[in-house]
């Protein structure tokens, strides 16, 4: 399928062979979670952020010019009327969260934009991203995900005048031929314009997102990309091997019934070229497939522990509950006039927290123990020190000070683990909430 390596490899044997899986997946999440039971998320009362000191803020924006039939997220061609409709739930939104925070003020550390396409509007995003700020405060970070089709030098400078300082470009490949094979609406020499247009936009950091593993593409394709992305001068670059979900246009057309994944060897192969390039260009790597300038601010829409989300599909998370608004547009925006947009929620209990907690930092590739007990009130290693020493001796981690450190060597490792549970949940919270807006119940 796709250029040299395409045979599968030991890993994926390993991976994909349920009966083997069910030998460790189900034991994993038991010592981990503390409970066989699986995760249920279901409706249940908001739980409201006041009491936290600090929290993130991410708004969603289902909104596309044109729809890329492999994107999994929650989007929807463009309409004005329903952008309007969209665009007034966010606001009944806001303040709904505002009001539930009975006048105490935790501090906004960041907010991140993603979508869809952000700046498919961008007045409508401005009005939002302001009324945000009014209502809990300016954040020192703002990120935005930028389409190479919707950010001309009008749009960019409407979003540096509304505090945003960190931007992400959807390069994806800058192959005509693999561009055109995907169904991108853009060619590589405007995803270089773009990329070209928003560095020199002096914003405070700038990352570009490429795809890899795509189908046909050979690994002399990917690092010709990686290299001229590199001398382009991007702070950090961002690397995802394309995944088949079953409920996209593509997973349908190729009648997925689970998850596609590229095979192992091969992203082993091309991982390892994104990372030799990278190290070459002085970039360090910040999180799995993640590479960073050290002088650069890492773009990432995951550092954040607790967070609010805005709009169809956004997630929140205040620690003692994680939650997912409705995903259709119009049924969010009355149900947010009406006061509940949140479709599921599911509780957290401490040790989940936690669990939560090393989940992302692990992906982050670093588990500092200051943040674990400034956050928890406890130490990191009484808690979960047998297992962080049997990763060590795994050589999945490392100690270090002031904590413990993903390896590179462990890098891939810890991202077949992660997709065995992250992609799996994705796509069944996904899934359902793509079909039904009210879902009773989703089990995990
Ligand atoms: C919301 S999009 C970025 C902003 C903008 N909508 C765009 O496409 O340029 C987020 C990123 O997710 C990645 N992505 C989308 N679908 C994917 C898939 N099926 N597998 C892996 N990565 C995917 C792409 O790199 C994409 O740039
Ligand atoms: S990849 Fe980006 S542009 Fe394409 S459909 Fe998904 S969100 Fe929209």
């Amino acid at each position: 399928m796709t250029g040299r390596s395409s045979g599968a490899s030991w890993d994926d044997f390993f991976f994909d062979c349920r009966l083997i899986t069910r030998l460790w997946k189900r034991p994993l999440k038991r010592v981990l979670s503390g409970s066989w039971e699986p995760f249920v998320l279901s409706r249940r009362a908001p739980d409201p952020a006041s009491g936290l000191k600090r929290m993130g803020l991410y708004l969603h924006v289902p909104f596309c010019r044109d729809l890329c039939p492999f994107c999994p997220y929650n989007r929807r061609e463009y309409d004005e009327g329903l952008y309007g409709l969209f665009e007034q739930g966010v606001h009944d939104e806001i303040r709904l969260a505002e009001r539930s925070l009975n006048g105490s003020r935790p501090e906004v550390t960041s907010l991140y934009i993603g979508g869809g396409t952000p700046t498919v509007d961008p007045a409508g995003l401005v009005r939002m991203v302001r009324h945000l700020a009014e209502a809990f405060g300016p954040a020192k970070e703002v990120c935005v995900e930028l389409h190479p089709s919707a950010m001309d030098d009008a749009c960019l400078a409407a979003l540096k005048d509304a505090g945003v300082t960190m931007l992400s470009v959807g390069v994806e490949s800058l192959q005509d031929r693999l561009l055109g094979l995907i169904g991108r609406s853009h060619d590589a020499a405007a995803a270089q314009r773009a990329v070209a247009r928003a560095a020199a936009a002096g914003f405070d950091s700038v990352n570009a997102d490429l795809m890899f593993a795509l189908p046909t593409q050979t690994p002399e394709e990917l690092d010709s990309d990686i290299r001229r992305l590199l001398a382009m001068g991007v702070d950090q670059l961002s690397t995802y091997p394309m995944f088949g979900f079953p409920y996209t246009d593509l997973g349908r057309s190729l009648s997925l019934d689970a998850i596609r994944r590229p095979n192992g060897r091969l992203i082993r192969e091309m991982l390892s070229i994104i990372a030799r390039r990278a190290g070459e260009a002085g970039l360090k790597r910040c999180a799995v497939w993640s590479f960073l300038k050290p002088s650069a601010k890492k773009f990432s829409s995951i550092t954040r522990h607790h967070y609010l989300g805005f709009g169809p599909s956004a997630a929140s998370m205040t620690g003692r509950q994680f939650r997912v608004n409705t995903f259709d547009v119009q049924e969010y925006s009355r149900a947010a006039r009406e006061g509940r947009p949140s479709a599921l929620a599911m509780t957290l209990d401490e040790r989940l927290e936690m669990v939560y907690w090393l989940y992302w930092r692990v992906y982050e590739m670093k588990l500092p123990l200051a943040g674990f007990s400034e956050l928890f009130g406890e130490d990191l290693d009484s808690r979960f020190g047998g297992l962080l020493r049997a990763l060590c001796a795994a050589g999945m981690l490392t100690r270090e000070d002031g904590g413990y450190r993903v390896p590179e060597s462990a890098a891939y490792w810890v991202h077949r683990v992660q997709n065995e549970y992250s992609l799996n949940y994705i796509d069944r919270l996904w899934g359902t909430c793509r079909q039904e807006a009210w879902p009773e119940k989703v089990r995990l």
